[in-house]
């Protein structure tokens, strides 16, 4: 059944902090009318090979960066330097061609992105292909894992606790989404896409509900939970029927392996993805079956996969970081479902695993109309707004001020669950 897929916005923001007070913001829509963006134009292709209606190109490469020594990025634990590999990490491309639009989708098993890589990934490819790509139509995301090497986002706060660059790392991540984008544009099929939903109720959980619970109250009644529940796909058929590849978006933080772990990995949702992959080309070793299957970030922001209720580290009193408080020095953390964070790795990945196989058997609705990048750069110090009264909770409309060049809240230094801290800064203040 062709259904009109506007509203349904698939997949959404990406935010990036990025260099000399500008902010990121990319969104891909897939719309089928004229309400959505203005550039580029919205294109529908007519059916010209048979009822194909999109030409999509899906592909893998190895991206794994340097195994010992460099810290990982994402729990700013400068002790946490590789010692080997339990998950190699991979990157995911998907290439969507309508008319004249054309847009590349990249998931990548590493904590973030950074406009830096992005820059070199885009340099790579206009090398090869002059200006079909360009940093308004090459859209890369980071699965968030927080157990991959770091030093490529060049940015001060980012890198600091990884010592500074490392060439190892960016150029590792920068060869390999180059490569895996270059063989997605060489197997461009005439395609068809489907959008499916699933639900996964066994393997995320709220870790800072007292933040979710200063939104306000219409807007908490709008949902059933203070997660996002949902599994969104978009599978990619061939003209012969097959799946070339699919793409899921789970709302999760890809930190089932802790901030002890020393081996590069990941996480919950590149288990997911090998798993799926696994089954999609039986046979095949990880990262060179034909079909590919990517596992996106999607809203994540204080979801966790460590699905027990937090604990204090020598106690084993019941703690929140915000109320309940550990003694001196002792840390607040929540385990995940497993015996050790392999296991847990393991469990909360083959659950989003699930989750995306019973989309996968649903008929799923097929998308239909043209497609539309939007990109756009935001200086944030020439922004203007209300400004907010944190007494009040109010916005004082009378009172415009400007953004400021990217900072942190003070509850940045508090940690959450997922990565505990010993220095008593605790959340919402
Ligand atoms: C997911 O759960 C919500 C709320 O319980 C329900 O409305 C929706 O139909 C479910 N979606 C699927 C795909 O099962
Ligand atoms: C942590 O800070 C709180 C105030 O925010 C204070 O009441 C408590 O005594 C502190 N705990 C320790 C162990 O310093
Ligand atoms: C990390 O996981 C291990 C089990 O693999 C566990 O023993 C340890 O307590 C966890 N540490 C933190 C800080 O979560």
């Amino acid at each position: 059944m062709a259904i009109s897929l506007t509203g349904k916005i698939v997949i959404t923001v990406v935010v990036l902090g990025v260099l000399g007070g500008m902010a990121t913001l990319i969104y891909f829509l897939v719309t089928d009318n004229a309400e959505v963006p203005t550039v580029p134009p919205t294109t529908v292709v007519p059916s010209e090979d048979g009822n194909m209606r999109y030409r999509v190109g899906v592909g893998i490469a190895d991206m794994t960066g340097p195994c010992v020594e460099i810290t990982f990025m994402g729990y700013a634990e400068v002790g946490q330097t590789g010692r080997g590999i339990h998950l190699r990490q991979f990157s995911r491309a998907f290439i969507f061609v309508s008319g004249d639009t054309r847009v590349v989708l990249v998931t990548t098993d590493i904590q973030a992105v950074g406009i830096a890589l992005r820059g070199q990934v885009v340099a790579n490819l206009q090398e090869l292909y002059g200006d079909m790509y360009s940093l308004s139509n090459v859209i890369i995301a980071g699965t968030h894992t927080h157990s991959a090497p770091g030093g490529h986002l060049v940015d001060f706060l980012l890198d600091i606790s990884i010592r500074g660059f490392s060439s190892e790392t960016f150029n590792a991540y920068a060869d390999g989404i180059t490569r895996s984008i270059v063989r997605a544009h060489e197997n461009i099929v005439p395609a068809n896409l489907y959008y499916a939903q699933a639900n996964i109720t066994n393997a995320h959980k709220n870790r800072s509900p007292y933040s979710y619970n200063y939104n306000p109250e219409e807007e908490r009644a709008r949902y059933d939970g203070n997660t996002d529940d949902t599994l969104t796909q978009v599978r990619i058929v061939r003209e012969d029927g097959n799946l070339h590849g699919v793409l899921n978006w789970f709302a999760v933080h890809t930190t089932s392996m802790n901030m002890t772990n020393r081996l590069i990995s990941s996480d919950n949702l590149g288990y997911a993805a090998i798993t799926m992959e696994k089954k999609l080309n039986p046979g095949a070793l990880p990262g060179k079956g034909p079909v590919v299957a990517g596992f996106f970030t999607a809203n994540l922001g204080d979801v966790s996969p460590n699905i027990r209720g937090a604990r204090c580290e020598f106690s084993g009193d019941e703690c929140d970081n915000q109320f309940l408080l550990c003694g001196a020095g002792e840390r607040c953390y929540s385990l995940g479902p497993g015996d050790d964070m392999f296991e847990s790795t393991r469990i909360i990945g083959h659950a989003i695993y699930e989750g995306a196989v019973e989309a996968m058997n649903s008929p799923g609705e097929e998308l239909t109309g043209g497609i539309a990048v939007v990109h756009q750069f935001v200086d944030m110090p020439t922004e203007t707004g209300a400004r907010y009264d944190p007494v009040t909770r109010e916005f004082k409309t009378d009172q415009q001020v400007h953004g400021c060049v990217p900072a942190m809240g003070y509850s940045f230094a508090s940690g959450t669950i997922d990565g505990a801290n010993t220095l008593n800064i605790t959340q919402v203040i």
